[in-house]
């Protein structure tokens, strides 16, 4: 009963109704953007406080120009380099736009996702969509169907849409004069931006916001229920695991040392999996490995989610 075809998911969307819907960074709990008993829905389902907004999935651009205003000339050249795609920007929004969905901000987070059964979803059902990731508040998000009914079980209708391909959430940016913000590191990197706008010949400062008034930015956030270990450039060895055991007061049967291997890519389309499978065993303990290789900017989304997700750093 849990699983639902596409069809099936836009008639529950027009009736007002939450769904789950797969997307190529992470499943995505959805409600139609007009419709307010939907979205609270959503955030009571999500146990998520009502101060943490909500991005909107759109099926194009010409969609996204009716939820924003001061459209930038900036988002033409991303929206051609990373729509359909892993990239969400942060814009004022129009009166289209409900303040459940932006927490009273006056401005948006959009996207438009390239997973076809979105699409499909969003281009039949002619109206914008608001998700959030398919999982209560501050745990792991869902990459597989599998993991919204291990979440929500009858609560919440899924469409399998297999394993996502990107496997972490969207890169959030909002652009501010020649700079451009990241809030959020996700499924395109900061190099990528840069390229795409180099190869039109414009320059951009991108800096890292700090710090936040977004949950995405919350100390203990995306928690599997293992504790994780951030171990800096050296082994795993006993040693650590006795200062382990002694720093956060428990005993570990299980080590699981979660190898990221050598391709951000690879490493991003399985963490959250990852963090699921091994902390499924009680007692178990996660431990990840940072080496020089590991830690470039083409790994920052993967290390920022490891670093929210950690107890411990050695
Ligand atoms: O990949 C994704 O982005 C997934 C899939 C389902 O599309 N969605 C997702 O949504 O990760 P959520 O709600 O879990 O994360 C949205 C992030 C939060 O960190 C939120 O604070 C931020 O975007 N955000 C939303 N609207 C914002 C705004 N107006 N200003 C600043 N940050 C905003
Ligand atoms: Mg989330």
């Amino acid at each position: 009963m849990s699983i639902i075809s596409a069809q099936e998911a836009i008639a529950r969307l027009e009736a007002g109704n939450v769904v789950a819907i797969p997307t190529e960074t992470v499943y995505g709990l959805a409600a139609r953007i007009d419709d307010a008993a939907a979205l609270r829905r959503v955030f009571e389902v999500k146990q998520r406080p009502f101060f943490d907004p909500l991005i909107v999935h759109v099926a194009d651009v010409a969609q996204a120009k009716l939820l924003t205003r001061n459209w930038l000339e900036v988002y033409d050249v991303l929206v051609e380099a990373f729509w359909p795609g892993p990239l969400t920007f942060v814009a004022d929004k129009t009166e289209a736009v409900s303040p459940l969905i932006t927490s009273g901000l006056d401005t948006v987070a959009i996207r438009c996702p390239r997973h076809p059964v979105a699409l499909q979803i969003l281009r039949e059902i002619h109206i914008p969509l608001a998700a959030p990731s398919a999982n209560r508040f501050g745990r792991v998000s869902p990459t597989q169907a599998a993991h919204v009914i291990a979440e929500f079980g009858d609560e919440v209708p899924v469409v399998d849409g297999g394993a996502s391909e990107v496997g972490v959430e969207s890169t959030v940016i909002r652009v501010d004069g020649k700079r451009i913000e990241i809030l959020r590191p996700g499924g395109v990197s900061r190099i990528e931006i840069k390229q795409a706008l180099a190869a039109r010949g414009l320059s951009f400062e991108i800096t890292r916001a700090e710090s936040q008034a977004s949950p995405g930015h919350l100390k203990t956030h995306y928690q599997p229920t293992s504790p994780v270990v951030i171990v800096e450039n050296r082994p795993w060895s006993e040693e650590l695991k006795s200062r382990a055991e002694q720093m956060l007061d428990s005993k570990f049967a299980y080590v699981h040392e979660l190898s990221l291997g050598v391709s951000p890519q690879l490493a991003a389309r399985r963490l959250y999996e990852n963090f699921r499978d091994l902390s499924s065993a009680p007692g178990s303990l996660i431990a990840v490995v940072r080496t020089p290789e590991n830690s470039t900017l083409e790994w920052e989304a993967i290390w920022d989610r490891i670093e929210r997700a950690s107890s411990l750093r050695f």
